[in-house]
């Protein structure tokens, strides 16, 4: 599989908290690398390439024992900074000191487990992750689904007014005509907000956060959310979220419905659409052309390629 070339030095929320369970490790596939989730004995997440430095066994099949990670084939151990602590078959012996599982830089924060792209560091040194302020304190309930398409180009299709009446013609763009698409752009700290106008007024808007965060408030329906997670080059996680103010016993279940129910809706008119776009990767776009409705993707693609511009001037 090959391992994606994304922004560096950013967080990315990789993983629902929710999936993450304390007595078993998680397996899951990002930036096309197999990867292994678990919990140390603080509860804190860790990630490590899911490959066992001995002989390649895929470490997420393993157990947890005593706090540390158990490869599922000559049951080495792992410490959460991927130092390997015990080699049964070995006796006695002392453990290599070069016998490590690969990890990366991971935290919690607001319901996800995320990954720090770049050199490996202290959480605690680092930038908190991400959030969008509007949403803070509010209940949610979520929805997974998974996209045939690059990142980039399913957070262009969610910052994209104009498609609404043609794509959702049957759901969210019902009521919407295909005449004229107005759009206002502002950009705000680590990313930019888009805004549709009708009649004059602001009536829609998404907040992007770079590099995958994204949430629309729209006039008459609950705030939504969605992070865009990377799997492979043509693979995309999305986690979903619908937020609301409202709080009592068995609103989550609830929420978790509604939201996997409305999203599954919406979603799956974009899936076809955006997976048929070529180039998958826009980097790697010769010859597209953008008009003033497409203002958002406009804002979107330029703040992508500065970051990964920086990050290539700064690797070479
Ligand atoms: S392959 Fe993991 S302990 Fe041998
Ligand atoms: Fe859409």
């Amino acid at each position: 599989m090959q391992y994606m070339d994304v922004s560096s030095e950013h967080w990315y929320p990789v993983l629902r908290s929710r999936e993450l369970r304390d007595d078993k490790p998680t397996g899951r596939t990002r930036f096309g690398e197999a990867l292994v989730f678990w919990r140390d004995a603080a509860g804190t997440p860790v990630v490590m390439a899911d490959r066992c430095p001995h002989r390649g066994a895929a470490l997420s099949r393993g157990r947890l024992r005593d706090h540390e990670l158990a490869c599922p084939f000559h049951g080495f151990r792992f410490a959460s900074d991927g130092r390997c602590t015990r080699t049964p078959p070995e006796g006695d012996r002392p453990v290599p000191a070069d016998l490590r599982a690969a990890t990366h830089t991971a935290t919690e924060a607001h319901g996800y487990i995320w990954m720090w792209r770049g050199a490996p560091q202290d959480p605690a040194e680092l930038p908190a992750p991400p959030h969008h302020e509007a949403v803070l304190g509010m209940s949610y309930g979520e929805s997974v689904s998974m996209w045939p398409a690059h990142y980039t180009r399913c957070i262009e299709n969610v910052c994209d007014f104009s498609h609404l009446p043609v794509v959702h013609r049957t759901t969210i763009g019902l009521f919407k005509s295909e005449a004229e698409t107005v759009v206002d752009v502002e950009t705000i700290p680590g990313g930019l907000r888009g805004w549709l106008m009708e009649d004059g007024r602001r009536t829609q808007c998404f907040e992007f956060i770079y590099p995958n965060l994204w949430s629309l408030q729209a006039e008459r329906s609950a705030l939504m959310s969605a992070v865009f997670v990377p799997v492979d080059e043509s693979t995309t996680e999305v986690y979903g979220r619908t937020y609301t103010k409202a709080n009592f016993p068995g609103l989550r279940p609830l929420l978790d419905l509604y939201t996997r129910f409305s999203q599954f809706l919406v979603f799956r008119e974009d899936w076809p659409v955006v997976a048929s776009q070529d180039p998958g990767d826009i980097r790697n776009i010769r010859s597209e052309k953008l008009l003033s409705s497409d203002a958002p993707i406009l804002a979107y693609r330029k703040m992508h390629y500065a970051h990964t511009r920086s990050a290539q001037e700064t690797t070479s």
